[in-house]
This record gives C-alpha cells, sequence and structure tokens, in this order.
C-alpha cells in the first residue's frame, strides 16, 4: 500500500446508510469501491442454492472459497432472504478468513479504496487513513430499508423488517468474530436525522479533517 493512497473505511448497522455514502465517496475521490456485505451475502444465497443451511459450516467455507467477484448477482443479493443468510455465514470464522485477502487486496490498490461492512476499521484494514462508524436508530433504519425493498417489489411489512434489523445487529455485535464494534479512532455519524446529501457533506467533512 503506498503511503499516499487514500483507504476509507466505512462500518455500521444494516440500512444504516453506509452503502449509500461508500458509492458517493469513491465516486468523489475517485476511488473503487468495495460493498463488503455482497461477498457475505453471495456466501449466503450459494448456500441455499445448493439446498444447505447458512449454519453449515464446511458448506459456506466451500462457496467462499470459490467466490467469483465478477459473477454477483447485485440485485438478487439485496433480497431480504440474503441479508438473513449472509448475517449466518457471516458468524462462522472461517467463512471471515476466506474472505480475508480478497478484501485486502481490494483495499491494496495504489490510490486507495472505500470499502464498507462491520469489521473493515477494525480487522481488514484497520491502517485505514479514515474510519466512519454510520449509524441510526433501529427504527429509521427499518423504514428506509422497508421503503427499499417494497420498491423493489418484496411483500414485507414495517414490523417484519425492524425485527429482521434487530436481529442481525444482535447477531453482528454479539459473534465472536470480528463482531460489529466502531474502531477507536472511527469517527462517529449519526444519520438518524439527516438526510443523503447532508450525510454526505458530514462524510467529505470527516475526510477532509484528517
Ligand atoms: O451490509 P449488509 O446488510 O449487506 O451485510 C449483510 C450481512 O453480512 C450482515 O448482516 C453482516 C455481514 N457482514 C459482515 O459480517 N462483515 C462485513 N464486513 C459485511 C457484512
Amino acid at each position: 500500500v503506498r503511503p499516499d493512497a487514500l483507504v476509507i473505511a466505512l462500518d455500521g448497522p444494516a440500512a444504516s446508510g453506509k452503502g449509500t455514502l461508500a458509492k458517493k465517496i469513491a465516486g468523489q475521490f475517485g476511488l473503487p469501491h468495495l460493498d463488503t456485505g455482497l461477498l457475505y451475502r453471495a456466501v449466503g444465497c450459494g448456500v441455499l442454492d445448493h439446498g444447505g443451511d447458512p449454519g453449515n459450516v464446511a458448506a459456506a467455507i466451500e462457496v467462499a472459497a470459490k467466490l467469483d467477484l465478477a459473477a454477483l448477482d447485485e440485485a438478487r443479493l439485496r433480497g431480504a432472504t440474503m441479508g438473513e443468510a449472509a448475517s449466518r455465514v457471516a458468524a462462522i470464522p472461517e467463512v471471515r478468513v476466506v474472505l480475508l485477502d480478497l478484501q485486502r487486496r481490494f483495499a491494496a490498490q495504489p490510490g486507495g479504496a472505500v470499502l464498507d461492512g462491520r469489521d473493515i476499521g477494525t480487522v481488514i484494514c484497520p491502517d485505514a487513513k479514515v474510519k466512519i462508524f454510520v449509524t441510526a436508530t433501529p427504527e429509521v433504519r427499518a423504514e428506509r430499508r422497508f421503503k427499499e425493498l417494497a420498491g423493489r417489489g418484496e411483500a414485507v411489512t414495517f414490523e417484519d423488517v425492524l425485527a429482521d434489523i434487530e436481529r442481525r445487529d444482535a447477531r453482528d455485535s454479539s459473534r465472536t468474530t470480528a463482531p460489529l464494534v466502531a474502531a477507536a479512532d472511527a469517527h462517529l455519524l449519526d444519520t438518524t436525522t439527516l438526510d443523503i446529501d447532508a450525510a454526505f457533506r458530514a462524510a467529505l467533512d470527516i475526510i477532509g479533517r484528517r
């Protein structure tokens, strides 16, 4: 990694706005962007597609080892079923080890990169130039995710989405390997009362102060 490489790590719970922010930040600085949640979603999806249970350690490891970044079907992976399956395979330490290299290689691009996920600032890129931990209340996050899923035509209720978010928060935060936690040197960005533009400006402010 070049000393002037701009690696930006965004972490936070589901539907906190980190993905949208990461995309906009990457566009602003002309950097490549990796949504690492998609990797875990792809592993969860692969296991489900083979009729398996996302709790099946051997199956999840095998799918993770064969993951092809170029072949990810993003639209499908964004579905609610995949979020739950992703959270379950993400709790398997061996799956995280298999995906670690891929993420580190992505982050090591010459000019830098923007990565968003749960453990970017703590485990994947502990030396990132900028770390932002994006939060929002569970209700506001559930409202955002509900609109997104309903907009895609998924038959979901707000209550289901809120329950799903709370279940995933609990699982992602309590697992023993690389739990969802803010790095000690991360800047906190609470987007509860911010729209996308305001959150983007706040993030640029944090990056400008580095
Ligand atoms: O950000 P997302 O909702 O697409 O992530 C889906 C699941 O993947 C999430 O519930 C936890 C897991 N995940 C993870 O453990 N580590 C990451 N860096 C990204 C996602």
